[in-house]
């Protein structure tokens, strides 16, 4: 299931008029793929997963995520969509401090709704996935940087999301664990057959994705690999 931004304008207030953040920008990101989005400050980089998220609304153009046309969707049908289908990891990993690594998986299911049974098995393959099958016992506390933004990876694969959106998930770590969880993005894309967007400020971490694009006062080119 892919993720179909056309022809995406975005634009917000500015004093007196609008700026535009996001200039007619088509991207088609295929189940099973990795896209990495990079860009100067201020390109429009967030702004694009936030329209693919749906949680921003563009002013033209349409976003569909998993087949679904999503300008067409209520706020309430929106929200259970990103439930359903769309894994979200921020920069800052937002852990809950008194949770454990495995605590903090099992949580997302919960608020989807779904059957308690498959919550613990689930949650215990996720973090092995990500390596820190020995460390699930563990709080936010008791974990490094790289690790804390790995359980924030295996959390938004809790509800086996069709979309996958990461915004600079290395930007906190040194340039090895930088390269550990883009290797771990890289794989989890394939395995799990999601459809990836990444954005990131490092170059170097750009040599496992299948498609770079290049995000410059608001429109999208094809990037040359690097
Ligand atoms: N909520 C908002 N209201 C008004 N303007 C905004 C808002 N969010 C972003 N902008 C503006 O839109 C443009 C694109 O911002 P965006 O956050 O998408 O950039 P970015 O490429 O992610 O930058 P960075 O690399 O610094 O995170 C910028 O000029 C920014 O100032
Ligand atoms: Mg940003």
């Amino acid at each position: 299931m892919s993720l179909v931004l056309d022809d995406v304008t975005l634009t917000y207030p500015d004093g007196e008029g609008r700026l535009t953040a996001l200039d007619a920008v088509s991207l088609t990101v295929p189940a099973g793929t990795l896209t990495a989005v990079v860009g100067p400050s201020g390109s429009g980089k967030s702004s694009l997963l936030a329209v693919a998220a749906t949680l921003v609304t563009p002013d033209s153009g349409r976003v569909a995520v998993a087949g679904t046309d999503t300008g067409v969707l209520t706020a309430a049908a929106k929200a259970e969509l990103r439930r359903e289908h769309i894994g979200i990891v921020f920069q800052q990993p937002n852990l809950l401090p008194s949770l454990s690594a495995l605590e903090q998986l099992q949580v997302m299911a919960h608020l989807s709704g779904r059957a308690p049974k498959s919550f613990r098995g689930r949650a215990g393959d996720l973090l092995d996935a990500v390596g820190l099958a020995d460390q699930a016992h563990r709080r936010p506390h008791q974990l490094s940087g790289g690790q804390r933004q790995r359980v924030n990876i295996a959390r938004a694969l809790m509800n086996e999301p069709s979309v996958l959106l990461v915004d600079e998930p290395t930007s906190a770590l040194d340039h090895e664990r930088g390269a550990a969880v883009m290797d771990l993005l890289a794989t989890l894309t394939a395995e799990r057959g999601t459809a990836t967007v990444l954005v990131t400020h490092d170059r170097t971490h750009l040599a496992r994705t299948d498609r770079t694009v290049t995000v410059q006062d608001g429109r999208l080119t094809d990037s040359v690999r690097a």
